[in-house]
């Protein structure tokens, strides 16, 4: 079946109601389009899991802080549609912002505590918006299944914490983080990059290693940790860190070190020249 492109709300809905009648199984991949290797995993994992499979390609300007990339963030749909297509998907829904948003919305999701700290203090409003915009295409696509990526850890569990508050009736599912074989996690904002930029890059996954080293070790104090990863950026002159984060890998509680979680998340945020990259690790306390 070829892939369809649905720009409308009401087209979605009338597209999926008889495949829902009959029976068949929903599998939702939000995006914000120009489409990599990552995404294509989370599009693999919901073809294989589902008898439909819809990916959302949307630029989401209720996530974007007012210095942020909104404006020049990547967007090349037919590319887009050309990667969905060779991996299966079925639709593409590719709203327009006055179809999303057709009035200035004042009804927001907010995953309190989880939201407003670490990448949350860092872009306030942002979890907001990608609650928002999330909470709002279950309702519209109202999935059995969604697709989220490992990269985006605090994301990943602000929608599980939401899922889980408002009983919305789906199944999330994590999938791991892709990588170039330098290391570097794939991101549409990797095209931002100069070469000696990009060159510059693996040093997030190396930091991440190296305080993955340290937990092997026996460290548990978050302040031990931090200082591992900083320690390999530090050493990086394009690298400036902007969130180095240590926390309980399942509720992101801060890590109490007499009383070590099963396993430690690792999430980073590093400007390298203009851009923002992040990466993300959990690992295992031995
Ligand atoms: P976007 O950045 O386009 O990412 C869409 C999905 O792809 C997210 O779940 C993200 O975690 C996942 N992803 C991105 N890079 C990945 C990689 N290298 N490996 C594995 N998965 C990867 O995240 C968003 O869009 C938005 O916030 C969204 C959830 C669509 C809401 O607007």
């Amino acid at each position: 079946m070829p892939l369809e492109t649905l720009t409308t709300i009401p087209e979605l809905r009338e597209r999926l109601l008889p495949a829902r009648r009959a029976g068949k199984s929903v599998g939702l991949v939000p995006t914000m389009g120009y489409l990599h290797r990552g995404h294509a995993a989370l599009v693999d994992r919901a073809r294989a899991d589902n008898d439909v499979v819809v990916t959302s390609v949307f630029v989401n300007p209720l996530q974007f802080g007012p210095n942020e990339d909104f404006a020049r963030y990547p967007r090349d749909l037919d590319a887009d549609r050309r990667l969905l297509a060779a991996h299966g998907a079925d639709i593409v829904f590719a709203p327009s912002v006055e179809e999303m948003y057709p009035r200035p919305i004042v009804t927001h999701v907010e995953v309190e505590s989880l939201s407003g700290r670490m990448e949350g203090e860092r872009r306030p409003g942002h979890f907001r918006g990608v609650a928002t915009v999330v909470g709002k295409l279950f309702n519209i696509a109202q999935p059995d299944r969604a697709y989220f990526g490992e990269k985006d850890y605090q994301q990943l569990q602000v929608i599980r914490r939401m899922v889980a508050d408002l009983s919305f009736p789906l199944e999330i599912v994590g999938v791991p983080t892709v990588r170039d074989v330098d290391g570097v996690a794939l991101s549409s904002r990797n095209v931002y990059l100069s070469p000696a930029e990009r060159a510059a890059a693996p040093v997030l996954g190396r930091s991440l290693a190296a305080a993955a080293d340290a937990i092997a070790a026996g460290a548990v104090d978050p302040r031990d940790i931090e200082a591992a990863i900083r320690g390999v950026l530090a050493a990086e002159p394009l690298a400036e860190p902007d969130l180095v984060a240590v926390a309980a890998a399942d509720t992101l509680e801060p890590v109490d070190p007499k009383a070590p979680p099963p396993a430690i998340a690792l999430m980073i945020a590093v400007r390298i020249g203009h851009t923002r990259l992040i990466d993300q690790r959990v690992v295992a306390v031995p």
